[in-house]
């Protein structure tokens, strides 16, 4: 059996940070793409030089065409602008429709059958673009955003609790935007609820620095929004389609009625195999969390319907 193939459109803060986890983990041969001249070129012979010194075997291409990408396992879509201080990612909303549909295009052609993880933002309606210029089924277009919101939930808690980030487990639902919503309920450290181990008001602080968590990076980098650690989730996300590990993570994927939402791309928590979406996890939410989960529905529906697709 042959090395999985992952392209890596964009390579960018984002793009570039993660071809680097790629090869770091040897999870495939990467194939780097970008519009600038010259610069993913540069990235993927600088990130090979690594390769003798890290001790990975990972081919990798950096190109400005698609036809190194061809029969791609899995293609991730970071292509697109990021946050400049006072930029909310809606305001990305226009240019990077158009980048992600052109992008998309272009990995259909030269990869069929791959499995798309789109990580422009606004994500959730990037991802819905995404799906619909693909004409995929919806098992092959997720979005990477509850990984990394559930991440920065998780540091705040081991760091709350003085434990190993191993130990604590958190659960974000919802858009990638304001109106996410992090579950205390279902967030523990070893198996208890956080609820049972922190004072509410601690709980509630660390869930607002949650929903604050890319805008918080965003104001003290001045120049961009954060890369490491989406990277990293969004790398998650690719080892669990390669090694088909059956992981459940939350993603943005189609909703058809399940927590009563249709026809959207929302974060929820999905078993992630080789076969992409493999199942929508439907979780028991309070009348209090179900309305959250829906107000952050709306606000993606807005976005959505803003782009007439
Ligand atoms: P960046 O500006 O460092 O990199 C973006 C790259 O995309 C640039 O190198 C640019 O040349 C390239 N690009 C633009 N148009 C392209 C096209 N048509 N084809 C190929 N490449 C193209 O930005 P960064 O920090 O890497 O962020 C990338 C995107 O990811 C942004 O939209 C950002 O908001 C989003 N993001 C999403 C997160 C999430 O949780 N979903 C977390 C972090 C970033
Ligand atoms: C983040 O959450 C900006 O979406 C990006 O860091």
């Amino acid at each position: 059996m042959g090395r999985k193939k992952i392209t890596v459109v964009g390579a960018g803060n984002v793009g570039a940070t993660t071809a680097h986890w790629l090869v770091s983990k040897e999870l495939g041969d990467v194939v780097l793409l970008d519009i600038v001249e010259g610069m993913p070129q540069g990235k993927a012979l600088d990130l090979a030089q690594a390769g003798p010194i890290e001790g990975y075997d990972s081919r990798l291409i950096g190109t400005n065409g698609y036809k190194e990408t061809a029969n791609s396992d899995v293609v991730v879509i970071t292509s697109g602008i990021a946050r400049k201080p006072g930029m909310s990612r809606d305001d990305l909303l226009n240019t990077n429709a158009g980048i992600v549909a052109s992008v998309t295009e272009e990995i259909v052609k030269h990869s069929p059958n791959c499995i798309i993880i789109v990580v422009s933002n606004p994500l959730d309606a990037m991802t819905q673009v995404a799906w619909k210029k693909s004409g995929f089924p919806k098992n092959r277009v997720m979005g990477m955003a509850g990984v990394l919101d559930s991440a920065r939930m998780r540091c705040f808690l081991a760091e709350a609790l003085n434990v190993s980030v191993e130990n604590v487990t958190a659960f974000v639902l919802g858009g990638h935007g304001d109106t996410m919503v992090p579950l205390p309920r279902y967030s523990t450290c070893a198996g208890i609820p956080i609820t049972e181990l922190l004072p509410a008001e601690t709980v509630d602080a660390i869930v607002k620095r949650t929903a604050n968590g890319g805008a918080e990076i965003v104001s003290l980098l001045k120049t961009g929004s954060a890369y490491y650690a989406p990277s990293a989730a969004a790398v998650e996300m690719v080892e669990a389609i390669v090694k088909d590990k059956k992981k459940i993570l939350p993603c943005a994927v189609l909703l058809e009625g399940e927590y009563g939402v249709n026809g959207l791309f929302v974060g929820v928590p999905i078993k992630i195999g080789a076969g992409g979406v493999e199942e929508i996890i439907q979780i028991n939410l309070t009348t209090e969390e179900r309305a959250a989960l829906q107000k952050s529905a709306g606000a993606v529906q807005e976005l959505v319907t803003l782009l007439n697709l």
